[in-house]
């Protein structure tokens, strides 16, 4: 089956599953999958479930796809994503996101759990992502274009889209949310960095790093869909005595700020939600 064909077949099932048609979609990364909780949700449907879908494997990703609503407003939320880290190819990784596009997703609000390279950063911080460097070894578009999917040679220039940046900027003034706003640099993993891969982040423009997000963000603006973006801190490594790093530490330190990045999804969802 061709590619297109399975983004339709996908896209059929999605359809059957729920009643709902939101425009806006949420990929919760690491340790934030809690945020579910804060959606009414109305239909729920495991990843293995759903044609072409791969299963997250990784402690903290559950692998359900949400359909439901916040604070009145339809949203799809991705419950766990897939990392390049655990053998997926780019193209599995990035599937779900060419399927948003299909379904009729517009906006596509992606989180993850990050080391923080900015010296200003602690541990529960919330970073918009501002822009990225790809240090991935492989690209999502490698191979030849589809052109049904998007052109060939995408502009990345506004891969974070300003308008929302701005959004969450006033939302960010409005609320005292005391947001930080960055570049992401994605990796492969699943090392966590050494202290001078760390460093050499910093050096080339990086505020924070992390194993995801990259990949799905490319596909999203070759799909033509408007991103917004943010890491949460979960570890600081530009500190010369820089304890290990752990999984479950990680995960821990999203819980800071779990509270503030469900005022500030739910107030995007609401912002959005007036210019879809
Ligand atoms: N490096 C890479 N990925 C991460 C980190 C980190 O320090 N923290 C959370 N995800």
């Amino acid at each position: 089956m061709s590619l297109l064909e399975e983004i339709k077949r996908s896209n059929a099932c999605l359809k059957e599953r729920t009643k709902l048609r939101p425009r806006i979609a949420i990929v919760l990364g690491t340790g934030l999958g809690s945020f579910a909780d804060k959606i009414n949700v109305v239909d729920t449907i495991p990843y293995n479930e759903i044609p072409g879908f791969k299963t997250s494997t990784v402690q903290g990703h559950s692998g359900k796809l949400l359909f439901g609503t916040l604070d009145g407003i339809e949203v799809m939320a991705m419950q766990g994503r897939l990392h390049y880290y655990e053998g997926y190819t780019m193209q599995e990784i990035t599937f779900p996101v060419r399927v948003m596009k299909e379904f009729g997703i517009k906006v596509l609000m992606v989180s993850n759990a990050a080391g923080g390279l900015n010296p200003d950063y602690i541990p529960g911080d919330i970073m918009i992502i501002k822009d990225h460097i790809n240090l991935f070894p492989e690209h999502p578009l490698h191979g030849p274009n589809i052109e049904e999917l998007g052109v060939r040679f995408p502009d990345m220039s506004n891969a974070y889209d300003k308008k929302l940046i701005a959004l969450s900027d006033e939302i960010n003034q409005r609320l005292s949310l005391n947001l930080k706003k960055g570049v992401y640099v994605g990796t492969q993993g699943p090392t966590f960095e050494t202290l001078s891969e760390y460093r050499y982040f910093r050096i080339i423009g990086g505020d924070s790093c992390g194993m995801s997000t990259v990949p799905e963000v490319i596909v999203a603006n070759h799909a033509g869909l408007s991103v917004f973006g943010v890491s949460v801190i979960s570890n600081v490594g530009v500190d010369a005595n820089l304890s290990n790093v752990t999984h479950e530490e990680v995960q821990q330190n999203t819980l800071l700020a779990q509270d503030k990045l469900a005022v500030l999804f739910t107030e995007m969802v609401k912002a959005c939600h007036k210019i879809v």
